[in-house]
């Protein structure tokens, strides 16, 4: 006889019942552990089960959890309403039944067991096998607590069994291992908690390794192993010795064609399961007293990966394992108390680091604590960097410093731990906190002293607040813009960022932006750069540029920045200043440095190159040792790199642009030697068909400004194109302009022109260099250079000319005409208007007119 029950739902008219009674009577021809296709459904109202013929397993429905969930499961029956584990096997445990009052276990038409509600449409479960015998089908539920779907008319032909989905128990005779054929694996996946059955985060599944030893791994959400039970040696496992062959278990390896899985018998009757903790566990009941537990394994809580969740602290506590540290609180009371902590803690107070406007963040400290994995890390610099490095990346939630290194964490921080004497070794955790949090924890409770303390700050505080909030907001208003975020410049990867800064990806940036389309210049922290500079330290002081010291700095990932301080003096408007760095952010160009951010404190402006080992060219072109390492190739090609620059800027940019400033120092070269212009402070942006502008204020430097410009404040693109003839007469002959007084000439350009006039040329060649491959190379350039100083702009080439002029080695070569060399001395004496004194007044932009280099 089925095993039935009225339940507790028994109002039906009593006719209905012994119909009922009835028509089961006719139907039940079976024995008691079976089901077949003719029988009623096994509904969930008449709570219907089937018992395996031994009377231990029971088939049937239960519910859990509040509110109650149903599911069709099998459980041990002597074990029912133990507070111990009973249920072996759950059918639906990713699919409660939702509709329970509607719900039965049935065949399908097609001879599959289903478990339907209402619509018949969407089963909750079902065997869901193809080409049944569709009339001879039966379900049977075993001794040994598998459920089998088999063929009534061949009782040894089974099509499905439920020992091939096991859930988070492994029944003796059950199997646990992999399934060759492509379908899931036979592993164990634990409940979320004691009362939700649904798959939790832990794992255990047989792994083979290809040089054939076998054993079972422990995994946390299916992907960190965090205990394994040691390689199977044929008579035990090594972290398993409780599970030893012909002791109380017998294990048994199988392996063929469709599957390889162990399986166990015991001599005591025992299950195995993986608990909602993450432990391996054995449970035994002998007939006469309460089941208990065998044994456990990881034996430790403390070795399952994760139990306490994000921002759980694990500790030695069995009755109450989990913490929250502080700022945290448990996330639900109720999963806590059924073991189920892999909520873990949530913050009580928001992080506000997206928030420019909110107070910052700060960090607390968390004594003794294991170190929670993936972590990066950098190498070895000062806590305050490390602390800081983790402040300015909003992701950051925690670091840890010690002398070896700086260790930061990113989002959630699973798996921290309490060490437990002469276990894991802790350090010291700093983790990030809600400024709000600040508060609510140093509230004391000497609480009357701290009232009236209160008042008392309260009052100053007032009117001290009223002020300071008046003069933040005048200085929000004037700052405008660059109280806005600080890109954080050590955590910068200016390869990657620049690119989706530029390609408008950057969310944050469009918003700030609101409609402008150009590029942003990153900005930075003024604390970043701080910190990457050492605080501008001597030691990392490269030189004083005409604007103001320039240092170099270092990223967290190693990577070298200049960093340039322009002078506090300079009366630069702080919008002009962000305009023309984010015009010439917009230049690229292999022959140009990059800028790659700006920082704004106060008045103090800062621009972010990227840095250049070989510093300058008048570093090497005028020193006499030095320069023996410009060897005439190199020379060719920093030309040639400095013609390539130019020509960008002036043709090919979106912009045409001039830079007004050309000369050997403002040429960087880097680790190759290959030139870069630098220095746009001075540079000009004009439109498309403005081939010439006027300006009132003449910037430049004596030596290599044309004439037209320096007398009558006229620039345009032939004013750099005059610059630049300068600059490749000087790279020839390694001499500078100005301070030239060699053979009774007074600059380097009339010797230049005198030589050329006399056919003598190849005077001007810098001797320490050797000799050139082909002279004719070396007159060509010289050439070049003195059509590049002609006295009248329109007789001048553009950059595009002097570019083909070079590559194109035997074109025809116009004869130069005299040059300006008139320019520069008379000018100091002849045209007051640009006296460097004045001029500095004006604007400190200014300043290196009067640099003589
Ligand atoms: C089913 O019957 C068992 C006793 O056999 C009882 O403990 C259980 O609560 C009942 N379940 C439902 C859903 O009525
Ligand atoms: C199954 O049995 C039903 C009635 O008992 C019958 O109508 C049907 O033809 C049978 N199907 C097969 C495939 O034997
Ligand atoms: C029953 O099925 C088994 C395996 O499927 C097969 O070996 C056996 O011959 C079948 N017996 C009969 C009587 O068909
Ligand atoms: C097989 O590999 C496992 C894991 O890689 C290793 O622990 C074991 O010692 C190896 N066994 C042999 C016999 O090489
Ligand atoms: C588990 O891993 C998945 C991705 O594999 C991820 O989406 C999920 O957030 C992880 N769960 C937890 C609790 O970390
Ligand atoms: C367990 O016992 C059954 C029945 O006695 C036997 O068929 C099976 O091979 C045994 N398994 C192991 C692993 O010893
Ligand atoms: C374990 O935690 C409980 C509850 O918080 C506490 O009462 C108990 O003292 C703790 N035991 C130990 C050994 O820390
Ligand atoms: C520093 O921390 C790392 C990571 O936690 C650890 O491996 C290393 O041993 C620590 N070094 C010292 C000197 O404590
Ligand atoms: C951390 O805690 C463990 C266990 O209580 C203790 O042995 C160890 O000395 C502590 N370490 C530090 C640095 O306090």
């Amino acid at each position: 006889m089925l095993v039935r029950d009225m339940g507790i739902h028994g109002t039906r008219p009593f006719l209905l019942f012994v119909l009922l009674l009835l028509l089961r009577a006719c139907f039940s021809v079976n024995a008691d552990d079976t089901f077949t296709k003719g029988q009623p459904p096994l509904s969930v109202i008449d709570n219907d089960s089937i018992s395996s013929k031994n009377g231990i397993f029971e088939l049937g429905f239960f519910e859990r959890g509040t509110p109650k969930k149903f599911y069709l499961g099998i459980w041990v029956k002597s074990l029912v309403g133990q507070t111990q584990k009973n249920i072996v096997w759950v059918a639906n445990r990713e699919n409660h039944l939702s509709d329970p009052y509607n719900s039965k276990l049935e065949f399908s038409e097609d001879g599959n067991l289903v478990l339907l509600g209402a619509s018949p449409k969407k089963p909750f479960w079902s065997t869901n096998l193809q080409n049944l015998p569709s009339n001879s089908t039966e379900a049977a539920l075993l001794d040994d607590g598998n459920l089998v779907l088999r063929d009534r008319s061949n009782l040894s032909t089974i099509f499905w069994e439920s020992f091939d989905y096991p859930t988070d128990t492994w029944l003796p005779g059950g199997k646990l291992g992999i399934d060759k054929t492509g379908k899931e694996p036979k592993q164990l996946i634990s409940w979320k908690n004691s009362e939700d059955p649904s798959p939790g985060l832990f794992s255990c599944s047989l792994r083979i390794d290809p040089n054939g030893s076998i054993e079972y791994i422990f995994e946390w959400n299916r992907s960190q192993v965090y205990w394994s039970s040691g390689v199977w040696n044929g008579e035990t496992f090594a972290f398993i010795p409780e599970m030893r062959l012909n002791y109380v278990f017998k294990l048994g390896f199988v392996s063929n064609e469709k599957e390889a899985y162990m399986s166990y018998n015991s001599s005591i009757m025992s299950i195995c399961y993986l608990d909602s903790t993450g432990q391996f566990k054995a449970i035994t009941w002998p007939p006469t007293s309460e089941p208990w537990v065998l044994w456990a394994q990881p034996k430790s809580l403390s070795d399952v990966y994760a139990l306490c969740g994000p921002f759980g602290v694990y500790h030695d506590n069995t009755s109450q394992p989990c913490d929250c540290p502080k700022g945290f609180e448990p996330f639900s009371d109720t999963r806590t108390r059924q073991n189920d902590w892999s909520s873990g803690c949530l913050r009580r107070h928001p992080l506000q680091c997206e928030n420019r406007n909110a107070k910052k963040d700060w960090f607390q400290k968390i004594p003794n604590v294991t170190s929670p994995i993936n972590w990066k890390a950098y190498s070895a610099m000062s806590d305050a960097r490390c602390k800081l490095a983790c402040m300015n990346n909003c992701f950051c939630t925690a670091y840890t410093h010690n002398s070896s290194g700086c260790l930061i964490w990113e989002g959630a921080l699973l798996n921290m731990q309490r060490p437990s004497d002469g276990g894991k070794v802790g350090s010291d955790i700093y983790l990030r906190l809600a400024a709000d949090e600040r508060q609510i924890s140093t509230k004391g409770t000497k609480w009357k002293v701290w009232v009236i303390v209160a008042v008392l700050v309260a009052a100053t505080g007032l009117i001290l607040c009223l002020s300071v909030c008046f003069s933040i907001k005048r200085k929000l208003k004037h700052k405008g813009e660059t109280a806005a975020s600080s890109n954080d410049l050590m955590l910068f990867d200016f390869s990657t960022e620049i690119h989706a800064i530029s390609d408008g990806t950057n969310s944050q940036d469009n918003d700030k932006k609101r409609g402008k389309k150009d590029v942003e210049l990153p900005l930075f922290s003024y604390e970043s750069v701080l910190a990457a500079t050492d605080n501008f330290s001597a030691a990392n002081k490269l030189g004083e540029g005409g604007f103001g010291p320039v240092y170099k700095g270092k990223l967290l990932k190693g990577k070298e920045i200049a960093v340039k301080m322009l002078s506090k003096r300079s009366g630069q408007g702080l919008e002009e200043f962000r305009n023309e760095t984010t015009l010439i952010a917009k230049l690229q160009h292999r022959n140009l440095v990059k800028l790659l951010g700006c920082c704004i404190e106060g008045d103090e402006k800062i621009l972010i190159y990227e840095y250049m080992h070989n510093k300058s060219l008048d570093f090497y072109l005028f020193d006499p040792a030095k320069k023996k390492m410009l060897d005439w190739g190199t020379r060719i090609h920093i030309i040639e790199g400095i013609a390539q620059g130019l020509l960008y800027l002036h043709q090919y940019s979106r912009l045409r642009i001039i830079h007004r400033d050309m000369k050997p120092s403002n040429i960087l070269l880097d680790s190759e030697m290959k030139p870069k212009i630098s220095d746009f402070g001075m540079a000009r942006i004009v439109g498309d068909n403005e081939i010439q502008a006027n300006t009132n204020r003449i910037v430049g430097t004596f030596g290599y400004m044309s004439p037209e410009y320096a007398m009558e404040g006229l620039y345009s693109i032939k004013s750099d194109v005059f610059s630049f003839g300068v600059l490749l007469l000087e790279i020839v002959s390694g001499k500078k302009n100005t301070g030239f007084y060699n053979h009774g000439s007074l600059n380097l350009l009339r010797y230049a022109w005198e030589l050329w006039r006399d056919g003598q040329s190849l005077e001007l060649m810098d001797s320490t260099i050797g000799y050139p491959s082909s002279t004719s190379t070396l007159v060509r350039y010289i050439n070049i250079g003195l059509l590049c100083v002609q006295e009248n702009p329109a007789d001048r080439p553009t950059m595009l000319d002097v570019v083909l002029m070079i590559s194109n080695e035997h074109g025809p070569l116009v004869t130069p005409m005299q040059p300006a060399f008139t320019v520069g001395r008379n000018l100091m004496q002849t045209n007051p208007t640009v006296n460097p004194a004045e001029n500095c007044s004006i604007n400190n932009v200014t300043f290196s007119i009067m640099e003589a280099r």
